[in-house]
């Protein structure tokens, strides 16, 4: 609790520019602490998450870098019951959407027309998406909730195109599944120096 009390602390003191809330190296700590402790959630309560705490976390995700910021993304909000279970029997690693009042899906602008008039990809697509669905990620974690990134790319993202009439030209790149958590599993140490090179491999 004190971590989340924290975290939108700091939020609220970055998103003002800075007030007398609380201080720069508490927010500094509580924004550290939030990368560092989430961890993704599988199991979830009934409690539906309000369209606030939705936006927030939207919010989060267009405020990406994207290549040549073109910001490619569209996000399909799903809180139908019978369109998460859907989702649910055609995604095999995503069956956790059965008990999740919310999802998100990430999909971005993959082909596009030149001014010469031909189909070009923009080769960007999941490396904008990806950075907006850890934006998503961390955000969900600061506001209490928990989430999983559920991959729905290639193959998977066809079927996930066509469940939600996502147009030819985008491609998805996964369900982010989001709910209140009915679980609390230890954050993983993933901390490995051993993985780092200076100056050259
Ligand atoms: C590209 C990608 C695809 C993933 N796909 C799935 C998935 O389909 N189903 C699932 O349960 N978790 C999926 N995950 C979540 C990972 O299993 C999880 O992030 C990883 O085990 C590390 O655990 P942590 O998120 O708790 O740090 C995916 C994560 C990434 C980054």
């Amino acid at each position: 609790m004190k971590r989340i009390i924290l975290a939108l602390a700091a939020l609220a003191a970055i998103s003002c520019g800075g007030n007398n809330q609380i201080s720069k190296e508490q927010a500094q700590e509580a924004v550290f602490d939030n990368i560092m402790t989430r961890t993704s959630i599988r199991k979830f309560t009934e409690q539906p998450v309000p369209a606030e705490a939705v936006e927030q976390m939207l919010r989060a995700g267009m405020a990406a870098p994207t290549a040549m910021n073109w910001q490619p993304w569209e996000f399909v909000v799903i809180s139908e019951r019978a369109k998460l279970d859907d989702l649910a029997g055609k995604l095999r690693y995503a069956k956790m959407l059965t008990e999740a009042p919310l999802a998100i899906v990430v999909c971005g602008r993959r082909w596009f027309t030149d001014r010469e008039g031909n189909r070009r990809e923009n080769i960007f697509w999941v490396d904008d998406c990806a950075a907006a669905t850890e934006n998503i990620l961390l955000a969900a974690h600061a506001l209490g909730l928990g989430a999983v990134w559920a991959a729905a790319k290639d193959d998977r993202g066809e079927i996930v195109k066509e469940a939600l009439g996502i147009p030819e030209d985008f491609a998805t790149l996964n369900v982010i599944v989001i709910g209140y958590p009915a679980e609390t599993p230890q954050p993983k140490d993933k901390w490995k120096p051993e993985k780092i090179h200076y100056n050259r491999y």
